[in-house]
């Protein structure tokens, strides 16, 4: 595990949504894992804004979302569909075909969960997987106690997380939906490199428990722990329980993969952004 520390939440975007670019100019036919979420948002802004200026292709790209709620619609505004539509699907030249979530309003949804991950294998398996980090630390939406070895399946989700969602849903923590399909914590793991991105001071203790604490299942993100390749990227806010800061810094400033992250304003598109 890696943990690149950047001075705030913009940049933090930034250097995410780099690092996709890269992958994806390096294979345009990329199996991309995508999340949701506000922290993502900037990300996808980004990603948007080298499509236009740059010309970042997205034509062979696929996609797969980590979770999408039971119960809704993928027309509802709430739902992981709308917001992937909104944000990024909707603003680069991807295939909507190319472009998968589990479905949430499937009358089988335990075969639907077997469908997803079955063609998550066809295609090959996910290339890179961005990732948030719930209230609780969880990753997509494996609550507290999800088996490690977990894979795409329903869950119940925790009041912690019905209050993190709420805003979507008029932010009344009771109307979001109960339960959601989400790829197994397993699943998360045999991506080939995982990026986890979280920012802003209510992350910070978290944060720091999943990535400098035992590996526990009450805090999924800790597995990540075991990843071969994961990488953290973090504004200084969330950073600001981690004891090791100094150590990470200083592989940020040495590690010659970061070279050409590290003058963050030279990769700023700024004026194209929307
Ligand atoms: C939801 C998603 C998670 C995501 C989290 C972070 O719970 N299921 O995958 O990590 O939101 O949300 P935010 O970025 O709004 O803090």
């Amino acid at each position: 595990m890696e943990v690149i520390i950047v001075p705030d939440p913009e940049k933090a975007a930034l250097l995410t949504a780099r690092i996709l670019a890269k992958e994806l100019r390096a294979r345009p036919d990329l199996v991309l894992g995508l999340a949701t979420g506000r922290t993502m948002e900037r990300v996808y802004a980004y990603l948007a804004a080298f499509h236009h200026q740059e010309g970042l292709d997205f034509s062979r790209c696929q996609t797969f979302n980590l979770d999408e709620y039971i119960g809704i619609p993928a027309t509802h505004p709430g739902s992981y569909r709308h917001y992937m539509d909104e944000h990024l699907f909707s603003c680069v030249n991807i295939q909507p075909g190319n472009t998968h979530l589990p479905d949430g309003a499937a009358a089988d949804l335990a075969g639907e969960c077997r469908r997803y991950e079955a063609l998550i294998r066809e295609v090959g398996g996910i290339d890179i997987q961005l990732l948030g980090l719930g209230a609780d630390g969880h990753i997509g939406f494996n609550e507290p106690l999800s088996a490690l070895l977990s894979r795409t399946r329903e869950k119940a989700l925790t009041p912690a997380t019905l209050a993190q969602n709420a805003a979507m849903f008029g932010g009344d923590p009771a109307q979001v939906p109960r339960r959601a399909i989400t790829m197994g914590v397993g699943t998360i793991l045999d991506c080939r490199r995982v990026l986890l991105l979280a920012t802003g001071m209510a992350k910070g203790s978290i944060l720091a428990q999943a990535v400098e604490g035992p590996i526990t299942a009450m805090i999924t993100a800790s597995a990540l722990q075991l990843h071969p390749r994961c990488q953290v990227v973090v504004d200084e806010e969330a950073s600001t329980h981690l004891q090791g800061q100094e150590y990470y810094r200083w592989i940020f400033d040495n590690e010659p993969e970061w070279a050409e992250f590290r003058d963050l304003d030279a990769l700023d598109p700024r004026a194209g952004l929307p």
